[in-house]
């Protein structure tokens, strides 16, 4: 085999298996009390994933491949009235050099803050909601 076809050799096998690693995941859950719909805007590296509308008990979920570089995912939420309540913060992380896979972060949207979880723990309280409407003016 020659230099150039054990190159290509490698990166194929490379390729093939980020592939098959099982995706990292968030998942963010509108658990609000009444109607109270949540506005999610999630950016990352590579995407920006766009506004999404959910009701309360909905979930939205995306899955992506940790990438050579950090990979960061940042989300925007808002809820209540006129979406006054808004907080920015950081969903997902990768570890840098260790690439991570299948890794679960689960977000959920109380009324009284942002809690999460990797899953196997009960979910914290990591985010206070900040109330815009008395920064504006
Ligand atoms: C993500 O959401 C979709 C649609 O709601 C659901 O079918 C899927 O099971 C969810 N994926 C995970 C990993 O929870
Ligand atoms: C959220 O606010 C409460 C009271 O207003 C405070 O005690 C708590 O430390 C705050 N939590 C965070 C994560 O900022």
């Amino acid at each position: 085999m020659n230099r150039l076809s054990c190159f290509v050799l490698m990166i194929a096998l490379c390729v093939g298996f980020s592939n098959a690693r099982p995706k990292n995941t968030v998942h963010i859950f509108n658990y609000l009390l009444g109607k109270n719909i949540l506005r999610v805007h999630c950016i990352s590296d590579e995407d920006d994933l766009g506004t999404h509308l959910l009701n309360p008990g909905q979930t939205y979920n995306f899955s992506f491949q940790d990438s050579v570089f950090k990979t960061k995912v940042d989300c925007q939420l808002w809820q209540g009235i006129n979406f006054k309540f808004f907080k920015k913060f950081r969903a997902y992380e990768s570890g840098g050099v260790i690439v991570h896979y299948g890794k679960q972060n689960f977000w959920y949207a109380k009324e009284d803050g942002i809690y999460f979880t990797h899953g196997q723990e009960a979910p914290k309280l990591e985010y206070n909601w900040t109330d815009v409407s008395l920064l504006k003016g």
